[in-house]
């Protein structure tokens, strides 16, 4: 135990031989004895916090993790990469973030490409253990908007875990959806993050997407409701 200020911290982890202290609002790296903090800003705050034993990603003060459903915050990116049934070939992982889901596509064998937007959360990655397999894969640090029509190869397997509507609308559109369908193979299983804004005023964002999805030409749209997403297939 420690104390910064007015809080306790505890040892979370060690990692490339620094020693990791939490509170319950941050994490903390210790170097040459003093205690930095791990929260950027870059246009936007970023921070890390543990949860469950994990770390997890905020930015401007929102959960970039579903975590209240599962039992820690690599549970659902395993469950992710599993309902979608990746097994091998090519994956791409689109809003990488902590790279929790181009972990669970990196186990199961996918030669793997993450696209991650933010510096920041890159720079923070390099302070999380479980963020290794980020490091492992084919990293591009672009906006996806951009990075897409870029990509010379095809996938099996695509992941997309945008923020929140609200917060990155293009990354909802049609527009980047034909993107998407360019770089998927025919018959690539696709997963797409969607979540659940304005549920309770009765807003069913899935719907919209879903509808947007099939104008696109995509296949078999299922929404997994636990996971507040759809898996559908590219043509
Ligand atoms: C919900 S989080 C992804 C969490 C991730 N699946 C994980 O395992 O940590 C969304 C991520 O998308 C990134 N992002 C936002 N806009 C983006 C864009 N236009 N292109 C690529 N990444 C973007 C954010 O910086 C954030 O890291």
């Amino acid at each position: 135990m420690r104390r910064k200020g007015e809080r306790d911290l505890v040892k979370c982890y060690k990692w490339q031989g620094k020693q990791y202290w939490a509170d319950e609002r941050f994490i903390y790296v210790e170097e040459k004895g003093e205690l930095r903090k791990l929260a950027l800003f870059e246009e936007h705050y970023y921070k890390l916090r543990m949860w469950k034993g994990v770390p997890i990603l905020e930015i401007d003060g929102l959960r970039m993790h579903l975590i209240n459903a599962f039992s820690g915050p690599l549970c659902y990116a395993k469950e992710v990469a599993e309902r979608l049934g990746a097994k091998g070939g090519k994956a791409l992982d689109i809003c990488a973030g902590l790279g929790y889901i181009t972990g669970e596509l990196i186990k199961r064998g996918c030669e793997t490409t993450a696209i991650e937007k933010s510096q920041a959360v890159v720079a923070l990655a390099k302070h999380n253990p479980y963020s290794k397999w980020l490091f492992e894969s084919k990293l591009v640090v672009g906006d996806a908007y951009e990075v897409l029509p870029t990509l010379k190869q095809k996938f099996d397997w695509i992941v997309h875990d945008p923020p929140r509507i609200s917060h990155a609308p293009l990354l909802y559109s049609r527009n980047f959806y034909r993107m998407i369908k360019k770089c998927a193979k025919s018959g690539a299983r696709i997963y797409h993050y969607v979540g659940s804004v304005g549920k309770r005023k009765g807003r069913e964002i899935w719907k919209e997407v879903k509808k947007r999805l099939e104008s696109c030409g995509f296949l078999d749209i299922e929404y997994e409701e636990r996971l507040q997403g759809l898996f559908f297939t590219a043509p």
